[in-house]
């Protein structure tokens, strides 16, 4: 067995924010969020957001983070080594599964992010469903995206993802200061600030609940076993708590400036914001073509979303790279490049399903149509819910809530003090990983999979 001082681990607490920062940034932020707002009321989608952001989505990542640290392994061996023989190892080989599955067809939506970015800048116009359709485009592209993950992956932890992410999340902060400067200063903005920020209430229903807590886990990273891997890099003395608030603030800003990149833009030339996954693919670049140096914002804007993903599909390829290496004995040099070619095999059918090939842009499953569709719903949506649920019962009642507080409170004695009365941070996070998060979880996955079935609960 391979000893933990032969592990890899950050070379800083700031690497470690970065690298977990950057997993959590990403197309989920960027081009899901922004257009899950607009399909849902806006402001008040964006108000229920936060609150699961806070009270679901904080929790569940100070849990992962602590048993990521605690097991000191990959995502599958962390579980066997805080609690072997208890079933929950399948919870880490779900978290490999969704991790290498959901690469597969990201990697698809970043490799149109950089074909966009080069036709922006040329002020090619591009049609977008014969762009996605093309498959002399679009694989190549993904390949070249791919190709990108793997070679950073396939740099370790330290010289490959902690190093590109110190350099690749300032310069995606610097882009999107610019973009929002551009689309903030357009005539006729402020409609869209408005439309953003001014809440109706009366839009919250169940609907919009689970749209929200699917795609705060998403955005998080939570649910995926990328906190697990990150955390098992993480040295005993540093601070998870604050690391764990700092990838949360990062998240969550990005995802609230990534509408103010696109909703003034959008209302300044009078477009609709409720044009679902095509808001970012045909709206925005509708809008760039109309406005002054439009050209550079958009290659800007499109150079953006390609960072923020590659930042997440590393995490997601390091998840798989981690236990082909802890648990197969592997090199990294053979399982970054096998997994990595073989998540862009398995990619070509979501590749081919935007119009490449008429059954995968047809087929029908679960309400969804096409195959990239389906594999979101299916792995991006209801796999992350379910590892969300396993990861906080099996702390809540398998690990127990004291032994994680533990784990957190190494690095961060603060977690344990009490600040009202006997009430500490770490008593307050007890409750939520054993009672709130698992209850609500639990039901908005039975919501799912009824909804799924035809049978709407609430
Ligand atoms: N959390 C990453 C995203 O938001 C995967 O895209």
């Amino acid at each position: 067995m391979q000893s933990a001082e032969q592990r890899a681990q950050w070379g800083s607490r700031w690497g470690f924010i970065l690298a977990a920062a950057g997993s959590a940034v990403g197309l989920g932020n960027i081009w899901r969020f922004p257009y899950v707002t607009g399909e849902n009321g806006g402001a008040a989608f964006v108000v229920v957001y936060l609150a699961c952001v806070l009270l679901i989505g904080l929790p569940l990542l100070w849990n992962e983070l602590a048993i990521g640290r605690a097991g000191g392994r990959d995502a599958v061996n962390s579980f066997l080594a805080i609690r072997p023989r208890t079933g929950f190892a399948i919870t880490g080989v779900f978290c490999l599964l969704c991790c290498f599955l959901v690469l597969s067809y990201y990697g698809v939506i970043a490799g149109w992010t950089v074909g966009y970015a080069f036709t922006s800048l040329t002020r090619r116009h591009t049609e977008f469903g014969q762009f996605a359709a093309d498959p002399k485009w679009v694989i190549p592209l993904f390949g070249v995206f791919m190709l990108m993950t793997i070679l950073i992956v396939h740099g370790g932890v330290q010289k490959g993802i902690e190093r590109w992410s110190k350099l690749l999340m300032p310069a995606l902060l610097a882009m999107a200061v610019l973009v929002i400067l551009r689309s903030l200063t357009l005539p006729g903005a402020m409609a869209g600030v408005e439309y953003y920020l001014r809440p109706d209430f009366s839009k919250i229903n169940g609907s919009v609940l689970i749209t929200a807590l699917g795609q705060a886990l998403f955005s998080l990273s939570v649910g995926w076993g990328l906190m697990i891997t990150y955390a098992s890099y993480v040295k005993k003395d540093q601070n998870l708590v604050s690391s764990g608030f700092w990838v949360v603030i990062t998240d969550t800003a990005v995802a609230i400036l990534g509408g103010f990149m696109v909703f003034p833009a959008v209302f300044a030339f009078g477009m609709k914001p409720d044009a679902g996954t095509a808001l970012t693919f045909k709206t925005l670049p509708a809008v760039f073509e109309q406005m002054p140096a439009g050209n550079l914002v958009g290659c800007v804007f499109f150079l953006l979303l390609m960072v923020a993903a590659l930042t997440s599909s590393i995490s997601m390829l390091e998840v798989p790279v981690a236990w082909l290496l802890d648990d197969r004995k592997l090199s990294r040099n053979v399982a970054s490049w096998g997994v990595g070619l073989l998540a862009f095999a398995i990619g070509i059918p979501s590749a081919l399903s935007a119009g490449g090939s008429k059954w995968l842009t047809e087929v029908k499953f679960l309400g969804k149509t096409g195959f990239l569709d389906i594999m979101d719903l299916l792995v991006g949506t209801l796999l992350i819910v379910l590892i969300a649920l396993l990861c906080s019962v099996f702390t809540g009642y398998v690990w127990k809530p004291a032994n994680a507080v533990e784990e957190l409170a190494s690095g961060c004695p603060g977690f344990k003090k009490p600040f009202l009365g006997s009430v500490s941070l770490a008593g307050i996070w007890s409750v939520f990983v054993r009672y709130v998060c698992p209850i609500v979880i639990g039901f908005i996955l039975v919501n799912l999979v009824a909804d799924l079935a035809g049978k709407k609960l609430f």
